[in-house]
């Protein structure tokens, strides 16, 4: 075997070499044609010699050791007490399989394995895990196992993704500089905050143009992603779990197996990485749109809260038949002596005061009507005041004896306990098994505190317990669909989208507000896994009040639904609705396969957000008015992703009802006028001049 691998795939490279001793990464970036000199590449990467420096070059591999001359933080950090803190890995074995290679390395001294497994996808998209193993007979304790990735010196930005409740993934950019940018995650679940992928970015790259590097963990309990530029001048990006302390302490033989980083690579742009990822996690077989189609879903939460009445949700189910709603989701307040949210979480049972006869005259009721039936569960969770908790107060995570503050009035359950797990395991399979539920929406609405199973940390154990519930729950319930929320968009990640077929996207069902939320989430997640629902004219969240059309347009954008009390809703939007939920299902093909585009834009009150069929056949077109615009004519309308050879019939569709501009005229185009799409692309259409918060759409057809 050569001392260097290189993967290629779809336009991207990554080029390993062993000749040091130890793998380390030459290239990870555009495609190289293969054919090259190994060894002259390993030459051009040999490091200078600098005064006041290792005197001779040191070559720093993958596993970064300070023991190879590496100054910085190492991929493994770990020890044995008063021993074995600093490594040194020598490679032994390097197995090739098609795209992937697997590195095994040992350090004699220190009596540890590591493995290191890069696996170049189809779609250009570099899954990166590692694993450690104790090879001595005392534990091993490990701090940190992160997969750390070099880019170019040339890289100028970072960009990155924060939040919190009703406020997920807004963008933070900035320059890189010498030193480290860490995001992290400490709430026991992935987070609002968590930044979902971190980017970086050479000079001037956009949605449409340029350089991209990201990564992602694909993990949904404590997080860390950093850039780091060091004081020599290169440039790394990492990304890990954030092990609490003694959280992973190995015996002897044991190994522990770090999430796997997603890292993806484009030369065209944010907007090419996100194409990557979507078409890798669309390549999956039990991807939800490679089983059916995104039925359009009505959630009931904001249309009762906690006021269960049949009456009412049977006219709510009515409603909801009659504009072509597929799935109705009955949410919080179903169960043990949930009438509020200060009790009942833990008693997965259906409530006598609200249901004396038990949920089966709803469930009838929704089917009667042609409508799939769904349940809220929020598994991991118990108030203090529920049967399980009067029963076991010993069940919830917590430490030295300490009762963890509330929040939502709500504690969380040490799933990694035998009996807690079979809890909440056999009361939901119980009722999964008594009704028919197509699909259960799952719940998680604090921060873990202390989390400690027997006095130690157990961030990790319930991450695992959840994909072990998800997994066992859909093993036991085949055809059965999970949405991950936690309060909103709290538990969205690479992770749990192995688990969960759908995630909540935010508890934000303001229109202005989740056109940026959608915006940058569907960034690594396709949309048709994006909960996107219209919510009611004055929206909860904020009490702003949207247009049925700016909120309609809004929520096609993902896997649509509803969330609003539909027998308030007038004539008039009842027929509106009845117009967008079949325009969805038309469209949900496309929407739900095709490659996502966002256009770059002069002026920041609007955005331009679109989806083109892959063989470029057709594709749709959001252009949404933020705020009034910089210009008494706004920027043209460009249409990207098109074939720029072929002609298109360019025209506005309103299936949910027209804009409200603030113009004597609109633009002479909207009937339909067939235009190049390279003209499309840079030219672009004139754009009308709309109210503040309006949208509309444009259809583009192959001619
Ligand atoms: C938080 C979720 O995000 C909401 O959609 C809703 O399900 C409530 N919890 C119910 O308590």
């Amino acid at each position: 075997m050569s001392n260097l691998t290189h993967l290629t795939n779809a336009g991207v490279s990554v080029v390993i070499a062993t000749s040091s001793g130890t793998p380390s990464i030459l290239h990870w970036g555009r495609a190289i044609s293969p054919g090259f000199d190994a060894s002259a590449l390993v030459q051009t990467q040999l490091e200078p010699t600098p005064h006041c420096d290792f005197d001779e070059p040191q070559t720093i591999g993958i596993w970064r050791e300070n023991s190879r001359g590496f100054i910085g933080e190492p991929t493994i950090k770990g020890s044995r007490p008063g021993r074995d803190w600093s490594h040194h890995f020598t490679v032994r074995s390097t197995q090739l399989d098609g795209n992937t290679v697997t590195y095994v390395s040992i350090d004699a001294e220190a009596e540890l394995e590591i493995e290191a497994r890069f696996e170049l996808t189809e779609q250009g998209v570099l899954k990166l895990s590692q694993r450690v193993t104790n090879l001595g007979l005392s534990e091993f304790t490990v701090e940190a196992l992160t997969s750390y990735l070099p880019v170019p010196d040339y890289t100028k930005d970072v960009l990155d993704f924060h939040g919190r409740w009703m406020r997920e993934r807004q963008p933070q950019r900035q320059a890189i500089r010498v030193g480290n940018w860490v995001r992290e995650g400490r709430e026991g679940r992935t987070g609002h905050d968590y930044t979902l992928i971190q980017f970086a970015l050479a000079e001037g790259t956009t949605f449409e143009h340029g350089e991209a590097w990201g990564l992602s963990l694909a993990w949904s309990g404590n997080n860390r992603h950093v850039v780091e530029r060091t004081a020599i001048g290169r440039t790394s990006m990492g990304a890990g779990e954030l092990l609490l302390p003694d959280e992973m302490v190995l015996a002897s033989n044991e190994s522990y197996q770090a999430p796997t980083v997603v890292a993806v690579y484009a030369n065209d742009g944010i907007d090419g990485a996100s194409h990557r990822l979507h078409s890798m996690l669309r390549a999956r077989p039990n991807h939800p749109t490679n089983i059916r189609p995104r039925p359009v879903t009505l959630n009931v939460w904001e249309a009762v809260y906690f006021d269960h009445d049949f009456d009412k949700l049977a006219a709510l189910a009515d409603a909801a038949a009659a504009i072509g709603v597929e799935r109705f989701v009955l949410d919080d307040g179903w169960f043990g002596a949930r009438r509020h949210d200060r009790a009942g979480l833990g008693d997965w049972v259906v409530s006598k005061d609200v249901w004396p006869e038990g949920l089966g005259k709803l469930v009838d009721k929704v089917k009667s009507v042609g409508l799939e039936f769904g349940l809220w569960f929020e598994g991991e969770m118990v108030n203090q005041d529920s049967d399980l908790y009067r029963e076991h107060p010993e069940w919830i995570l917590q430490a030295g004896g300490r009762i963890p503050p509330e929040f939502r009035t709500q504690q969380v359950l040490d799933l990694a306990h035998d009996g807690a797990y079979k809890h909440v395991f056999d009361q939901t399979h119980a009722i999964l098994s008594e009704y028919d539920i197509a699909y259960i929406k799952w719940d998680h609405n604090r921060v873990l505190t202390e989390a400690s199973h027997y006095g130690k940390a157990a961030v990790r154990k319930q991450v695992e317990a959840i994909y072990r519930m998800f997994d066992e729950l859909k093993a036991a319930h085949p055809g059965l669909e999970i949405e991950s929320c936690s309060s909103g968009g709290g538990r969205i990640d690479l992770g749990m989208i192995d688990h969960a077929d759908r995630f909540w996207t935010s508890d934000n069902n303001d229109a202005l507000e989740r056109q940026s939320i959608n915006r940058y989430t569907s960034i690594a997640i396709p949309p048709e896994l994006l909960g996107t629902h219209i919510g009611p004219t004055k929206a909860h969240s904020s009490g702003r009040t949207h247009s049925h059309t700016f909120r309609a347009i809004t929520a096609l954008w993902g896997h649509a639904g509803l969330e609003w009390d539909l027998t308030e809703a007038s004539v008039e939007d009842m027929e509106l609705l009845k117009g967008w939920t079949s325009y969805y299902k038309a469209k949900r093909g496309l929407l739900h396969s095709g490659r996502t585009v966002r256009v770059d834009g002069s002026e920041t009150s609007n955005q331009i957000h679109g989806v083109v069929a892959q063989d470029k056949s057709e594709a749709l077109y959001m252009y949404a008015q933020l705020t009034t615009s910089e210009y008494s004519r706004p920027a043209n309308i460009r249409l990207t992703g098109l074939d720029s050879e072929a002609t298109y019939l360019v025209k506005v569709v309103e299936p949910a009802g027209a804009a409200v501009g603030m113009q004597l005229l609109p633009p002479k185009w909207y009937a339909g006028v067939r235009v190049p799409g390279a003209f499309l692309a840079s030219s672009g259409l004139r754009a009308p001049v709309l109210r503040p918060e309006q949208a509309m759409l444009i259809e583009a057809t192959r001619v």
